[in-house]
């Protein structure tokens, strides 16, 4: 199918200008000003004209069907994928979760069971190793250099279940560094969290307020500072996911004083939510996660590093619960388990709250939505940007709809917004998927299944 997109303001990381899009199959095949349309005979023609055109949005973190403390989160591989593309997420890198005692084979195995053939968008997967042993280092070469998995990730918290130690942790940085690939941390001091966790359950403390009071700043900052250091001690490429803090930007901060591969990532619920929050009661549950929603002065650290190149991606830690299952720790923190919706919104908020509030450009929006995630997790050019071979995945966006956030009308499977009644400018209009239109007036246009799976290359 040809199609092509006409008049549209065209956002790309690095350039911001009027032009027409055409696309030939899957991918953009020319760009190019007043294009003829009797010339090029497309068979489809949308007219963009009074709205933004960007690259389809990345979402390298999010946690579909996943098991995780007692329940799954709530988004499968169908309603995950669909409630991203209507936000105008093309393409999402989820977290394949090694069982205790599983090969990295096995976990990547299941995880592609669960996705395939029930996906709208593209995706891929970090694999988390949480179990590492002989056996496992054996596997990470051709995990890297033959399934097209490029980035691992590592707990430094979860103790007892998802978290590794210090030693484990240099051994992957090593092994992973001599194939190429990244390694990103949940980076907060699990041995602190764990103290604190269980001196607020001796002391009956047991309502949301204590899960984010025992993961205080400083459980983040001394971890992503521990994180910083090991991988510039080992020289792997590193990425440091949802940060949330003052003290961890810091110690970001002051590791750009040597030279280290070192990426950052936060989310939206930390630049815009705070910790008040959790003054609600059992309502304040709807917030747990880890690490907790923070102070207004770390959403304020988290623009600046943002601006300043700090940061370079916003992801959402998409990890869904229903209420029901929030409610299993209705008498004890502990039991709630841990994560809110989000993948949805993030395009929405960021340009609302970020672009039309002047605390990033347009460009920026893109690199943070899109461009580095494409770059560090191995998928750029094909996607992460508007250029001829590129696949046509674009979002055309009107920048001047207003509407408001709600359980009513968003598409994620979950009972409660994390979101609700927030009010933004600016909406995803229409959705290319390599080049099919997926999403057209509210209706989606593709089958469940077009999503594929992506062989990653190594990071940039
Ligand atoms: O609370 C969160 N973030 N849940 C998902 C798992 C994780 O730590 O990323
Ligand atoms: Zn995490
Ligand atoms: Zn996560």
């Amino acid at each position: 199918m040809s199609l092509l997109i006409k008049n549209g303001r065209i956002i790309t990381a690095t350039d911001d200008y009027f032009g027409d899009i055409l696309i030939d199959g899957e991918t953009i095949v020319a760009i190019g000003n007043a294009f003829d349309e009797g010339d090029l005979d497309p068979e489809q023609v949308i007219d963009a004209t009074g709205k933004l055109v960007f690259p389809g949005g990345i979402d390298p973190h999010t946690h579909l069907a996943m098991p995780f403390m007692g329940a799954f989160s709530s988004d499968d591989y169908e309603s995950g994928t669909l409630a991203a593309l209507y936000g105008g997420t093309t393409t999402l890198i989820d977290y394949a979760i090694q069982s205790k005692g599983e090969s990295l084979y096995s976990t990547l195995n299941t995880w592609k069971q669960k996705a395939e053939g029930k996906t709208y968008g593209d995706y891929s997967f970090h694999i988390a190793i949480t179990d590492y042993n002989d056996d496992v280092r054996n596997e990470l070469k051709d995990i890297i250099e033959k399934e097209g998995i490029s980035s691992f990730k590592t707990f430094m918290a979860y103790k007892g279940s998802l978290m590794i130690d210090d030693r484990q942790m240099l051994d992957i940085m090593n092994e992973v560094k001599k194939f190429g690939g990244l390694i990103a941390v949940h980076a907060t001091n699990g041995d602190m969290i764990d103290y604190l966790v269980n001196k607020y359950v001796s002391e009956k403390k047991l309502s949301p307020l204590y899960h984010y009071l025992s993961q205080p700043e400083i459980t983040e900052s001394e971890a992503a500072g521990r994180f910083i250091d090991l991988a510039f001690q080992s020289g792997v490429k590193a990425y440091v996911v949802h940060m949330t803090c003052e003290g961890a930007i810091n110690k970001v901060r002051q590791a750009t004083l040597r030279n280290q591969n070192l990426f950052i990532e936060s989310c939206p619920q930390y630049l815009l939510l705070d910790a008040s929050l959790y003054d609600k009661d059992f309502e304040g549950a709807k917030w747990v996660m880890s690490p907790p929603l923070r102070e207004k002065k770390d959403q304020q650290a988290l623009w600046s590093g943002i601006q300043q190149g700090l940061i370079q991606v916003i992801g959402t830690d998409h990890c869904p619960f229903m209420w029901k299952d929030k409610k299993k720790g209705e008498h004890d923190f502990t039991k709630i388990p841990n994560g809110a919706p989000g993948i949805e919104h993030r395009l929405e908020l960021l340009y609302s709250e970020g672009v039309l509030k002047n605390r990033i450009d347009l460009n920026k929006f893109v690199e943070i939505n899109s461009t580095n995630a494409a770059k560090i997790f191995g998928l750029f050019p094909q996607k992460g940007t508007i250029a001829p071979g590129s696949d046509a995945d674009l979002v055309i966006f009107d920048p001047n709809k207003e509407h408001t956030i709600s359980v009513d009308t968003h598409h994620h499977n979950c009972d409660y917004s994390a979101y609700e009644g927030w009010k933004v400018k600016g909406k995803t209009e229409t959705v290319i998927l390599r080049g099919q239109i997926a999403i057209k007036n509210g209706e989606i246009n593709i089958e469940k299944g077009y999503g594929k799976f992506l062989k990653r290359k190594k990071p940039l």
